[in-house]
């Protein structure tokens, strides 16, 4: 599906009714393009702000997230696991976030607040809510600078998923599990 269209969210859940999903991972995510030498994100910091890019990246990485979780919350609600994971990015912390990329650290703060009401809005029907960071990892968007390689950050990321229970809903974890701050 195309979380940025809710028409193709609404058809892929119309399609799955009665299925019960274990962990829905909200994974779909964008920022703006790299510079040449893949250090600097180009359009999003002070002074060079391209708002219509921040439409974007909202549409895919919050309001995309939002719908998602509404349109498969009665699927996870009827698993075992009930588990609902964000992708979320530490750039998104307001106490560890270092870079000034205004566009996408603004949307994964505001994917974590969504994070963080959900958990309270679902506790009660035993579902577990969390943020999750993969890590500075190289993909496409992560570059070929970053240190972590994908298996290591997904290997991580499965290993916290699996050991997450109710008391962890609503934090920020790491891909290792170590906890973020908000
Ligand atoms: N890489 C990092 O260092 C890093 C760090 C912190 C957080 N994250 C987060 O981790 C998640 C995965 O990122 P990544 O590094 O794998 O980025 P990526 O290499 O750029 O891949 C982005 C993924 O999101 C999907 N996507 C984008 N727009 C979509 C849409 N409208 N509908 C459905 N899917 C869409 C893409 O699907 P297509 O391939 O079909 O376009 C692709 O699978 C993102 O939420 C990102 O913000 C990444």
């Amino acid at each position: 599906m195309d979380v940025a269209d809710h028409a193709s969210i609404d058809a892929l859940a119309q399609k799955y009714v009665g299925t019960a999903m274990d962990v829905l991972i909200n994974n779909a995510g964008v920022s703006v393009p790299r510079s040449a030498n893949g250090e600097h994100r180009l359009k999003q910091t002070f002074g060079t702000l391209d708002y219509t890019a921040w439409d974007n990246i909202f549409q895919v990485n919050v309001k995309g997230l939002l719908k998602v979780s509404e349109a498969f919350v009665e699927n996870v609600s009827a698993s075992s696991d009930k588990t609902i994971v964000a992708l979320s990015s530490t750039m998104g912390s307001i106490q560890e976030g270092a870079l000034p990329v205004f566009l996408y650290g603004s949307s994964k703060a505001a994917g974590n607040w969504i994070i963080s009401m959900l958990a309270k809005e679902l506790k009660e029907r035993g579902i577990i809510t969390v943020s999750l960071c993969p890590g500075h990892v190289k993909t496409a968007m992560g570059g070929p600078i970053a240190p972590i390689e994908v298996d290591d950050s997904v290997a991580g990321m499965r290993k916290t998923i699996a050991g997450l229970t109710l008391d962890d809903t609503g934090s920020f974890k790491r891909f290792n599990g170590e906890t973020v701050a908000w």
